[in-house]
């Protein structure tokens, strides 16, 4: 196989914070190690319509600290056809590019994996808030918007203690509850309710809510993954069974930007660099992850079949610190 001279970078699916740094790392290794680099807009779109600008060290100057992505991202159904495809492999040769990161979920790594079944070599990048990659222990993004939640939970805290009520937040994570259960222990939460678990209104949320009462609490906090839903029939719930005011808040797309946090960044550029270091050494096809606090790297086929499970414990763990 030819050296891998031109790179492309692009990001795909839904924005999160930290994919910049990625961005960032990715240009600056590509260019330490002598590659050409090519930032692709708009993610599968960019690369079927050939939105191409050749990356310089100062194209990514001033943006390790910005939230979403400058390369813009998009939701491509196009892509998911065998024109579409053939579309962007034509595209990326035309422009001498040998390969390709991009950054995002499972979703992407499938285009990804069928971009690399017509020869053009992928690595894939984990950049999704909801921490939900079977292969990789860490997502690009996760952390800052768990801070973002935090903050939020921090806030609403203050006006449930005022009034003596129960808030009701729903989270982002449509299939994936982790979002849920870190900011569930974070923010000292009473009942969580994930996506993975089937619960029952009276016995999951009512119960705990009147015992919490029977042992002297106040106030409380109740979190819904954005995938139970019904944030605003929960709390309703609450307020009609137990006689306790409830409000319900729906956080939504405020968790998807910000500024991303210390971690983000650094693992959004370890991340990148090795992406550039498979690369340089003609390695492709291939999905960056964190295994046991390594920067480690799975064959795209293989990283597609691992599978995550929240860990039960953890949700055990929730259920005790609330009492
Ligand atoms: P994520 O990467 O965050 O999981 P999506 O599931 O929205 O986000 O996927 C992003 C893009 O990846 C889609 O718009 C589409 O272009 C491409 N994609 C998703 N699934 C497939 C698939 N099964 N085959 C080919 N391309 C896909
Ligand atoms: O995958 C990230 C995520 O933020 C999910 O948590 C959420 O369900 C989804 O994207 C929202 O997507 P959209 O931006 O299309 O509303």
């Amino acid at each position: 196989m030819p050296d891998i001279r031109t790179i492309g970078v692009l990001t795909s699916g839904g924005d999160a914070p930290g994919m910049n740094a990625a961005i960032r790392a990715v240009v600056r290794a590509g260019i330490f190690y002598g590659m050409k680099v090519f930032g692709i807009q708009k993610g599968y779109n960019g690369l079927i319509h050939g939105d191409f600008t050749e990356m310089t060290l100062r194209s990514v100057s001033d943006i390790i600290h910005r939230g979403g992505t400058i390369l813009q991202t998009a939701r491509c159904p196009e892509f998911k056809t065998e024109e579409g495809i053939q579309k962007a492999v034509d595209m990326a040769r035309v422009f001498g590019i040998d390969a390709i990161v991009v950054i995002g979920g499972d979703g992407s790594y499938r285009g990804a994996r069928d971009l690399s079944k017509h020869g053009l070599g992928v690595i894939g990048l984990p950049g999704t808030i909801d921490n939900d990659i079977g292969c990789t222990d860490y997502t690009i993004g996760f952390d800052t918007a768990c801070n973002t939640v935090q903050e939020a939970i921090d806030k609403i805290r203050d006006t449930a203690y005022s009034h003596e009520r129960c808030s009701v937040l729903e989270v982002m994570g449509r299939h994936a509850g982790y979002i849920a259960l870190n900011v569930g222990i974070a923010g000292g939460a009473e009942v969580v309710l994930l996506p993975e678990k089937n619960y029952d209104i009276t016995k999951d949320v009512i119960k705990p809510i009147i015992e919490g009462r029977n042992r002297g609490k106040k106030h409380y906090v109740v979190i819904v993954a954005e995938g139970v839903g019904g944030a605003i029939e929960i709390s309703n719930a609450i307020e009609e069974k137990t006689g306790i005011e409830s409000r319900a808040t729906i956080l939504g797309h405020i968790q998807r930007g910000g500024s991303p946090t210390v971690y983000d960044r650094v693992m959004a550029s370890r991340m990148g660099v090795k992406a550039v270091e498979l690369l340089k050494n003609n390695i492709t096809n291939r999905i960056v992850a964190l295994k046991d606090n390594k920067i480690v790297d799975i064959e795209i086929n293989e990283a597609l079949e691992m599978k995550k499970n929240i860990d039960e414990s953890v949700v055990e763990l929730s259920r005790i610190l609330a009492l």
